[in-house]
């Protein structure tokens, strides 16, 4: 049986802010039956996962391409690889059958054709949605856990600042910073996202960072005796002042720095005085960093899902056609919690 595939491609590479021009949809007729000897797996995609990250990947230069692999450039015109959970269609490989479900380095696509070294694992029945695998549970949580507890080592009642803080990755650094028992401020684009952080998630306090005319009277107002850790998530103007208003031994978890991937201009720069004489650390990560604290990660993660104690988000869009507009969002701000494209019914 032969299907038609519809896939994602970048028509050419997106220097600066991405818009929905960028892409292209692209169709390719596709066997679902594979060749004697293959030892490929064919896969109905069900859920993509859309990541800031990826912007970086599809400019013609970016630091990123050579740290690590899964940051290396695309090509315009070729299918784009991402984090995807689907169901395996037909196997030629023994370790998976059909109807398996299986998470791993798949394509923005209907269907892919993959090795076996592009799945990172089977998942079994689960009680919670399957999409938490890419969110609270996958590498989100993951950055959220290591960067927050790994690098900051956080204590009881000290103040935490998030940014990007209604974000797939800020909105869980929030609740954790909560649940140990520290005083916690967000930051977000919108009203309604600064509401659901006070009201729904349970941070102290939260402010709408577009509305703000001068960032070092904001952290003195939300933080007058300063800021023992912040979880950076957007770098800028907004780095620059935090590390102003750090405490001595303040530490600075740098998760990621949007505001400056879509702007090749933009570079933060943090006094270094106050980096020196109050101790400060900074420290960037990736989430594979910590792969060897995953188990505590996902253990103490879902028993905090099963004793109702940690919200999650989720922003959700529908089909294939929908992927550009759902990735240009999150550099509008669009996005409320983990973004992610529904392809099919399980
Ligand atoms: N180190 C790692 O391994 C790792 C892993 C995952 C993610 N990350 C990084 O962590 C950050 C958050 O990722 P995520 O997946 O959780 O995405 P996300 O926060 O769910 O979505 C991106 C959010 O960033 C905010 N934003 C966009 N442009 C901005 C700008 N110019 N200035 C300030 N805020 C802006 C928007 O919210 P507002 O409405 O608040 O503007 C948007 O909703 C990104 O920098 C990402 O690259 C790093």
């Amino acid at each position: 049986m032969e299907v038609t595939n519809k896939y994602i491609v970048i028509k050419h590479h997106i220097e600066d802010s991405p818009k929905e021009s960028h892409f292209e949809v692209k169709t390719e007729a596709i066997g679902l039956s594979l060749k004697p000897g293959s030892d490929e797996v064919i896969i109905k995609n069900l859920y993509i996962s859309i990541d800031p990250y990826l912007i970086n990947r599809m400019k013609s230069y970016s630091a990123s391409h050579n740290a690590i692999s899964f940051a290396t450039p695309l090509t315009p015109g070729q299918a784009i690889d991402a984090l995807v959970i689907g169901r395996v269609v037909t196997s030629g490989n023994a370790k998976f059958e059909k109807d398996d479900l299986v998470m791993g380095v798949f394509t923005w696509a209907e269907y892919s054709v993959v090795k076996e070294q592009s799945i990172i694992k089977k998942l079994e029945s689960f009680e919670f949605p399957l999409t938490y695998h890419l969110g609270i549970l996958g590498f989100s949580g993951l950055s959220a856990y290591g960067g927050f507890f790994e690098i900051c080592k956080p204590r009881k009642g000290e103040t935490v600042f998030v940014s990007a803080a209604s974000g797939s990755v800020g909105n869980i650094v929030g609740q954790y910073a909560k649940l140990l028992g520290c005083y916690v401020v967000g930051c977000a684009g919108s009203q309604k996202k600064v509401t659901l952080l006070k009201e729904e998630l349970g941070f102290d306090d939260a402010f709408n960072y577009k509305e703000e005319t001068d960032l070092n009277s904001t952290f003195k107002r939300y933080f007058p005796d300063g800021i023992d850790i912040y979880f950076d998530n957007v770098g800028g103007e907004m780095l620059e002042a935090a590390v102003a208003n750090m405490k001595a031994f303040g530490r600075v978890s740098v998760c990621g720095v949007i505001s400056e991937y879509t702007d090749i201009g933009k570079r933060a720069s943090p006094h270094m005085m106050d980096v020196v004489y109050k101790r400060i650390t900074i420290r960037g990560f990736l989430a594979a960093d910590y792969m060897n604290v995953f188990g505590d990660f996902s253990a103490k993660t879902l028993d905090y899902l099963r004793n109702g104690q940690l919200r999650v988000i989720e922003d959700r869009s529908l089909g294939v056609e929908s992927i550009p507009s759902a990735f240009v969002g999150l550099f509008n701000g669009d996005n409320v919690g983990k973004k992610v494209v529904v392809l099919a019914d399980e």
